[in-house]
């Protein structure tokens, strides 16, 4: 080879070389990141079956509602039991529109219309984690719903009354950690799926944003604006969301006490601030009379 021809095959090669690894990694979500987003975000509570042994992610776990027993499914990358086969844009169908890949429309017990908030980049990070994930063989059971709840092809009536898929638009008006906290709340964090109150149809009362009702079991769920939670100070809303202990000395129980230990104690100090100053940025509504 000539001299002059080496240096330059060289530096071709490297740039090849280079090139293909910056496109590896931009096109590759990171797992690391993607672990925490799905701590944020509590997918191992309603994809995990609630026994001492169970794998996590591998589905099983029963979560009643008012209009009768969904079971989540396994997502681990299995092929057959899990979404082995899926592709990234799968996923992201899944999760930003409550499409399956065959087309037919997910029930909003998963709580899509939350995450159809998070970004694309959130999303390529949690299915990046979601494919490190051991395959598990576990077999995904049937739904045991009321009647006609169990038709899924009601589904789509339902998301054209009160489902807007998009991202999470900031708030230009909003400080950066509130509009953090936004987004922790309200896309990942998927407080409103119980903490907004819901029509006879399910459908969340959009006026009433977190201002508390019924849950989706049928017990109540508090009110998480400023008109209730100014009684507790920031460390006090703090304590409580990272231990569920509250400043009278109770404990959180059921369904809140799962998103403190999944979701909210495992948050970095700031998200933590975050959330907690978004909370404190909501208009305060007042308490539903019973
Ligand atoms: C409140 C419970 C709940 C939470 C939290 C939850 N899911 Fe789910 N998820 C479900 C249910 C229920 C279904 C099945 C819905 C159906 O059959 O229509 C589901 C379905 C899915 C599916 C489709 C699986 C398939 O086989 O078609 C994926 C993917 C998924 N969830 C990912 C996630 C991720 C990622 C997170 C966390 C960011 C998460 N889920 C959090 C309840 C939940
Ligand atoms: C699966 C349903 C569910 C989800 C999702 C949920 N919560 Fe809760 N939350 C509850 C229930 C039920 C209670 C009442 C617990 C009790 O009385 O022990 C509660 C209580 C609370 C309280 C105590 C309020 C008070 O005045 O006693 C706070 C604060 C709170 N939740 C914040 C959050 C935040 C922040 C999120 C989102 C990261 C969230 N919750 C998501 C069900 C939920």
């Amino acid at each position: 080879m000539e001299k002059a021809v080496r240096p330059a095959v060289l530096s071709f090669a490297i740039a090849l070389a280079f090139g293909s690894w910056t496109a590896s990694v931009l096109a590759q979500g990171d797992a690391k990141r993607g672990e925490y987003l799905a701590k944020a975000g509590g997918c191992v509570a309603c994809h995990t079956e609630e026994s001492k042994d169970a794998v996590p992610f591998a589905g099983g776990r029963a979560l009643k509602t008012t209009f009768g027993t969904f079971y989540g499914p396994n997502i681990t990358p299995h092929p057959q039991a899990g979404i082995g086969r899926w592709t990234e844009a799968d996923f992201v169908r899944a999760m930003r529109f409550g499409v399956r890949p065959d087309g037919a429309h997910y029930y909003p017990a998963f709580p899509y219309p939350s995450f159809s908030r998070i970004t694309d980049d959130d999303l390529r990070d949690l299915w990046a984690f979601l494919r490190t994930l051991a395959p598990s063989s576990r077999a995904n059971q049937a739904h045991d719903l009321e009647f006609p709840f169990r038709w899924r092809f009601l589904v789509p009536i339902w998301k054209w009354l009160f489902f807007t898929p998009g991202p999470f638009a900031v708030d230009g008006k909003a400080s950066s950690p509130v509009n953090r906290g936004a987004y922790l709340v309200q896309a990942l964090g998927h407080c409103s799926e119980c903490h907004t109150p819901r029509n006879f149809l399910g459908g969340p009362e959009r006026d009433r944003f977190l201002a508390g009702g019924k849950g989706p079991d049928g017990k109540r769920v508090p009110n998480l604006t400023p008109a209730r939670l100014k009684k507790w100070s920031d460390a006090e809303l703090k304590e409580f969301l990272l231990t569920g202990l509250t400043p009278d000395g109770d404990a959180a129980s059921g369904l809140m006490d799962e998103i403190i230990r999944n979701t909210t104690s495992q948050l970095t100090p700031g998200d933590l601030a975050a959330l907690i100053a978004y909370l404190r940025s909501l208009p305060p509504l007042a308490e539903e009379p019973r």
